[in-house]
């Protein structure tokens, strides 16, 4: 998959990883990023052999910045700008990825970098990182999920002191609220997101995938009918092995 323009998608010992790939424009997200990020993200749904896919940025400056201001200004407004970008549900594609998806954030994580950030189960940062949603700023809201994922992560308030002031917050700050799940020094960033990714790449991909579906799913759901749920599953995973998906 060398085709892409903005995404550059590798796979190495059952561990893809797609880095955002504009890097003069801090990754910032376009159409022709979303149509691509579009087909790695069908790619690796579909493809058995990827057992975790990590997600990060090119540059020294930024995991990714946002919206793409510059597609903005030149449709009719904010909006039709918005509804181009909604031809394809690229988050609900996201968000159904059956495997366990790490992010590496670094630089500026703003406006669709942090929606993108969200739609993955892991955050790693390294301390130069800073998240903000400058969205509302713009007179438009957050719609790659944020406004539902974000409170999901951190809480109601947090979320919404977020959305509404578009303040910027630190690689530490994110780490207190929840946000992220660990902060490391800038060198230690892709080494560790992809030492954790191995490990989980080592282990049964039914039960890894089980795990992540139990917990997703269990999110929507009463305590009483996620216990159901993971019954199920547990049950589901220990038949035998005559489906022939595990391997
Ligand atoms: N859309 C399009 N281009 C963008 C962009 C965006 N959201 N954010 C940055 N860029 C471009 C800049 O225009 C600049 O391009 P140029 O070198 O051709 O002029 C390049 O990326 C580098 O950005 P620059 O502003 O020079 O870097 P900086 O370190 O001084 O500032 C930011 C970085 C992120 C603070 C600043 O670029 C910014 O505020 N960007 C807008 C962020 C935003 O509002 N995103 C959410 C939209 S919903």
């Amino acid at each position: 998959m060398s085709e892409f323009e903005t995404v550059i998608y590798k796979k190495r010992d059952n561990v893809a990883c797609v880095t955002l790939n504009r890097p003069q424009v801090l990754n910032v997200y376009n159409i022709q990023m979303r149509d691509e990020l579009y087909e790695v993200l069908s790619a690796i749904r579909d493809d058995p052999e990827v057992m975790v896919a990590i997600f990060r940025g090119a540059g020294e400056k930024a995991f990714c910045a946002g919206a793409d201001l510059s597609e903005f200004l030149t449709a009719p407004s904010p909006t039709i700008a918005r509804q181009v970008r909604w031809g394809r549900d690229i988050w609900g594609l996201f968000l159904s990825l059956p495997q366990p998806l790490i992010a590496a954030l670094h630089g500026y994580v703003l406006g669709s970098g942090i929606e993108i950030a969200l739609c993955c189960d892991i955050r790693i940062a390294s301390e130069d990182a800073h998240f903000g949603l400058p969205e509302v700023g713009l007179g438009i809201i957050p719609a790659a999920g944020a406004t539902q994922t974000l409170p999901r992560a951190v809480g109601r308030a947090r979320a919404l002191e977020m959305i509404l002031t578009g303040r910027r917050i630190s690689a530490e700050e994110a780490f207190n609220i929840g946000l992220v799940n660990r902060v490391v020094s800038k060198g230690e960033l892709l080494s560790t997101v992809e030492g954790m990714a191995r490990r989980i790449a080592l282990l049964d991909p039914m039960a890894v995938r089980t795990a992540k579906q139990a917990v997703v799913r269990g999110l929507g759901l009463s305590l009483s009918e996620g216990l159901e749920l993971e019954k199920t599953l547990a049950s589901l995973l220990l038949q035998p092995m005559a489906s022939g998906t595990r391997g």
